[in-house]
């Protein structure tokens, strides 16, 4: 603020004109707080982390209207939003600029690939980061204080999955694929040793990658084996074209099974509406919009703004920005060495759920969904 000279000398007098001359709304000083979000923006998933980013759009302009005061000054929220390209070794390197620019926190990464490695960055620059999406187990194995995860993990998928088809529909055998990532083979490994647990026969296994597009030579070999079911532990950016692929072989009655990262809006249209999408079940690791007080209030003002992007974990994306600042707001600072230590102990009622952390960052009653599609479109089946 510049003073004219004649005023600085002349208190109390001079206070009560540089008031008036500031006015009230610049009386108190302004922070801005960056509020990070990092998932693929680019290549086959890129859907799936706009759905995200838009949940902390959203929560950073409502953080915004509620005028929070915090450390004796009003407080802005931002959003820095970066793409990871769901790439290891991208997400390192951004996790670092994310250090290196101090922003006060991390929702992200979306990916347990990307997650796990970017997680080490975080926790040696003490930076927090909350996922709203990557479900390995082995993310939260190092306990670090800096890292914290909003849904369920793929323990609970893929364990929910394999007990769905041994239990509910009686299944016999299954056949297996995965993409290779931290992601496909974690969940697709659950999956299998509580098919095997249940009596199921895994009659073959075969892998791709998460940039393939033609399965038909693994889905050939997998043909000869017979299986009633394929599970697939990886995105629905693959998932779509080999529904339509089995469609082509002859395994259109094939059940098909898979984790949250194929379990989008965006399936039927990725698998060209195939009539084998009415074979799927996927799971994801947390309650549906229906399930959640407030869901369809939150889903109304989320399509209003960003209409037809809606994926699957944008309201946990907009929980884990809220659950950041509830914590600088219990810690009446915006400093991570300050509000870090406060993350483990909250207790806030999201939109998601009533939300808690239980040991090692990892949610305390983490729910889990299935879904099926209908008409080309994903209903819940609990
Ligand atoms: N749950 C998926 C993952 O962990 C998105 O990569």
């Amino acid at each position: 603020m510049i003073v004219p000279s004649a005023l600085r000398f002349s208190l109390p007098w001079g206070a009560a004109v540089c008031a008036a001359l500031v006015g009230p709304a610049l009386a108190q000083e302004v922070q801005t707080v960056k509020i990070a979000h990092v998932g693929p923006l680019s290549g086959g998933i890129a859907h799936i982390g706009k759905d995200t980013e838009n949940g902390v759009r959203l929560a950073v302009d409502d953080l915004n209207a509620q005028n929070l005061v915090i450390g004796g000054k009003k407080t802005r929220f931002e959003i820095v939003a970066e793409d990871d390209a769901g790439d290891p070794r991208q997400a390192t390197a951004v996790a670092q600029k994310l250090c290196d620019q101090k922003v006060a926190g991390v929702v992200g990464h979306l990916q347990s690939g990307t997650s796990i490695p970017a997680s080490t960055v975080y926790f040696k620059c003490g930076l927090p980061h909350i996922t709203a999406a990557a479900t390995n187990p082995d993310l939260t194995k190092p306990a670090y204080p800096t890292t914290y995860r909003l849904i369920a993990n793929d323990n609970a998928l893929g364990a929910a999955l394999a007990l769905f088809a041994a239990e509910h529909l009686q299944l016999k055998s299954v056949a297996i694929i995965d993409d290779r990532t931290a992601y496909g083979q974690g969940v697709a490994q659950v999956f299998k040793a509580t098919a095997l647990q249940k009596g199921l026969k895994v009659v073959g296994e075969e892998f791709t990658n998460d940039k393939a597009t033609d399965f038909m030579a693994i889905l050939t070999s997998l043909r000869s084996k017979k299986p009633e079911a394929i599970f697939y532990g990886g995105l629905d950016a693959q998932a779509g074209p080999m529904l339509r692929q089995m469609e082509q072989l002859g395994l259109g009655q094939v059940k098909f099974f898979g984790g949250d990262a194929l379990c989008t809006e965006k399936l039927p249209e990725l698998s060209a509406r195939s009539p084998a999408l009415k074979n799927v079940t996927c799971a994801t690791g947390g309650a549906s919009i229906a399930k959640m007080a407030g869901g369809a209030e939150w889903k109304r003002r989320y399509d209003a703004k960003f209409p037809g992007q809606f994926q699957i974990y944008s309201p946990y994306a907009y929980d884990a920005a809220m659950v950041l600042a509830d914590a600088m707001r219990r810690a009446n600072s915006v400093d991570p060495k300050v509000f870090v230590p406060l993350i483990a102990k909250t207790q806030y009622k999201g939109v998601t759920a009533q939300i808690a952390f239980a040991a090692k960052g990892e949610l305390a009653a983490p729910a889990v969904t299935l879904y099926s599609y209908k008409d080309g479109s994903r209903v819940p089946l609990n």
